[in-house]
């Protein structure tokens, strides 16, 4: 059988992919063992999706790795959570840097343990020149914080008059946006069955297409990706207009 990866279109291949990786814990569960076991598992396929986008050759990966509400979940899942994220850190230096990749983050990084906020960045300050892929991991991020963030930050602005109220605009909310450094959402996937978005980057996925995977996280590999991306490429992205509007486009 001809390998998946072969029936990816080279010239529709998505420019920012974003995952929320879910299903750890049922992954875990399913096989008797605590959560964090599904946790540590998940690691295999965060490496498998940035090889993947690396053989194909998209720019921008944005992974849902801890969202504003898990801070709420029990303080050990949280702290082991915690602690695997700097063991990963420290571990994949070195094949960043190998693969070309620049590390990013967005989210409300400051709410971080020391330990993680000393490690990521100096991650990413060490992979910063970097220009194959861009990795961002969404850590604490939630989006109606990061909107609240801009409100706040643009008032700041109108009230120093530096911006006017009339030249707030579209633009304007993006480069005050944590992803303001990345473009908008090509295709977004989520693991594990469960179809929403959970507080993920609600204004950037605005003509993202979805792709809902029944797969739980730690199970992910390369081929599923690649599945996934088939699939985005048979559709037909309308952004509004009618069909015929865009096969003119693309002839
Ligand atoms: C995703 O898996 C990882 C994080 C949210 C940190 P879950 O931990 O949500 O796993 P399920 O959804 O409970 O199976
Ligand atoms: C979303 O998954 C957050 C991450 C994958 C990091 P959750 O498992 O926390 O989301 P809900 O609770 O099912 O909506
Ligand atoms: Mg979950």
């Amino acid at each position: 059988m001809k390998d998946i990866k072969s029936y990816i279109a080279e010239n529709k291949v998505p420019n920012h992919i974003a995952i929320i990786m879910d299903g750890n814990g049922r992954w875990a569960k399913l096989k008797g063992k605590p959560r964090v076991f599904g946790h540590k598992n998940g690691v295999t396929a965060v490496r498998e999706v940035i090889e993947g986008c690396g053989e194909i050759g998209v720019n921008y990966l944005t992974l849902y790795a801890f969202s504003t509400e898990n801070w709420n979940r029990p303080a050990l899942e949280v702290k082991t959570l915690m602690s695997l994220l700097v063991s990963s850190l420290k571990k994949e230096l070195k094949t960043l840097q190998k693969n070309n990749i620049k590390l990013n983050a967005i989210g409300n990084i400051n709410l971080l343990p020391e330990k993680v906020n000393i490690e990521l960045t100096e991650v990413i300050e060490k992979t910063k020149n970097n220009t194959a892929l861009t990795l961002t991991l969404a850590l604490s991020y939630g989006s109606r914080d990061e909107i609240v963030n801009v409100i706040r930050n643009i008032s700041k602005k109108v009230v120093n008059n530096q911006i006017k109220i009339e030249e707030i605009n579209e633009n304007i909310i993006n480069n005050h946006l944590y992803t303001f450094s990345l473009p908008d959402v090509d295709f977004m996937i989520r693991t594990s069955g469960e179809k929403r978005i959970s507080n993920f980057l609600l204004w950037q996925l605005a003509y993202a297409e979805m792709y809902f995977s029944d797969t739980l996280w730690p199970d992910f590999r390369k081929e599923n990706l690649f599945e996934a991306i088939i699939d985005y490429q048979n559709r037909e992205r309308r952004f509004g207009k009618i069909s015929e509007q865009i096969e003119k486009i693309n002839e």
